[in-house]
């Protein structure tokens, strides 16, 4: 839907960005200038306005703080060697956005009130996105429930707003992951295609129990049999099996559907790899690391972009990996990093120019 709205913008009187170094950023710990805030009441967008960064006022009754209908996206905005501002994706992340809508019972976000709010609060804080490698804008949309009731039903009202965090790399250097066997992150039916709050504090007591265990995350398994892979932590995950990268389908419903995923699709079938959307089983995992023929393992995120699986352990079983001597992820990471910061040609049309 595309509907002509105002946007209005008030600016900070001073820039908190001199404070900040950019050069050495948490993921998610800083926030830019300005954000946008819009509401949704008697059934239409209004109050869309871009202001000073700032907490919220809210009552205790608040129904989001009760039923969790709550979602949110991850985008990520670059700077090219000229240091023109780009945002990657930005329109698979609001079909998405809406998706998740549907799902939780939410309204839809207008194409215009997503897409040009992004644009405009972005550009004007520009000047938020660090010119490191490796660094970006960490754009996050959400939207929660607002009426002030805590009856189980949804809402009424809703607040759409747009926040930007300056960040460095999500995950440092390559990851531990514990095979999950006991705890589950989405059934079929459920909501692990969407990009639901719930799911990311559901999904806290497993990654605890592994990180006691010395690993840093988990790998998601069906919730049925534990026996077909899903995703890992906050990533999607592929697998270099041969000259096949797997990565599991979209057909249970219990899987985002990443945008760096569908990038790595993209870029891994540029590169002469033969990809393989489907259900793989721990068994068939565990079966090519014996053979030799599993090379790599890697997950795929906004946050985390590609990050290397140096460790696998089901059960007692552990599989080691040398990644030093590993091709497609590393590959699929630079190219993605040389699009991005406008090294390599976007044949794609994945830049969105601010
Ligand atoms: C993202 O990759 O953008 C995510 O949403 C993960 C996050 C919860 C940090």
């Amino acid at each position: 839907m595309t509907v002509a709205m105002d946007i209005a913008i008030n600016k900070a009187e001073s820039s908190k960005l001199q404070d900040l170094n950019l050069d050495n950023l948490p993921f998610g710990r800083y926030f830019s200038d300005h954000m946008l805030e819009a509401d949704y009441e008697n059934g239409e967008w209004k109050n869309i306005e871009i202001k000073p960064y700032q907490p919220l006022l809210m009552s205790p009754s608040l129904a989001a703080l009760h039923y969790g209908q709550a979602i949110f996206e991850g985008v990520k905005a670059y700077k090219d060697q000229n240091g023109n501002a780009f945002i990657f994706r930005p329109q698979d992340n609001f079909r998405r956005f809406n998706i998740s809508a549907e799902r939780m019972q939410m309204p839809v976000v207008p194409e215009e009130l997503f897409m040009e709010g992004m644009k405009k609060l972005v550009g004007l804080d520009r000047n938020w996105i660090p010119s490191k490698p490796d660094h970006s804008l960490y754009i996050r949309p959400f939207m929660f429930s607002s009426d002030e009731l805590i009856g189980v039903r949804p809402s009424d009202n809703y607040k759409f707003m747009i926040i930007l965090s300056p960040t460095g790399p999500y995950y440092g250097a390559p990851m531990r992951i514990y095979v999950e066997e006991k705890y589950s992150r989405a059934a079929s039916g459920g909501v692990g295609y969407a990009k639901a709050a719930g799911n990311y504090g559901a999904a806290m007591l497993a990654t605890a129990e592994a990180k006691k265990k010395g690993y840093d995350q988990v790998l998601w398994m069906d919730a049925s049999e534990h026996k077909y892979v899903q995703e890992i932590g906050t990533m999607n995950v592929f697998f270099i099996i041969g000259n096949t990268a797997i990565t599991p389908d979209l057909s249970q419903e219990t899987i985002l559907e990443g945008v760096t995923r569908q990038s790595a699709i993209t870029l891994l079938k540029e590169m002469g790899y033969q990809v393989e959307e489907r259900t793989l089983s721990i068994d068939e995992i565990i079966a090519a690391y014996k053979d030799g023929s599993l090379k790599e393992v890697f997950g795929t995120g906004t946050a985390a972009t590609v990050t290397m699986i140096r460790e696998l352990r089901y059960k007692d079983f552990v599989m080691e990996f040398d990644t030093d001597k590993w091709k497609a992820c590393p590959t699929v990471k630079s190219w993605l990093t040389d699009i991005r910061e406008g090294r390599r040609e976007d044949r794609y049309g994945w830049m969105w120019a601010v």
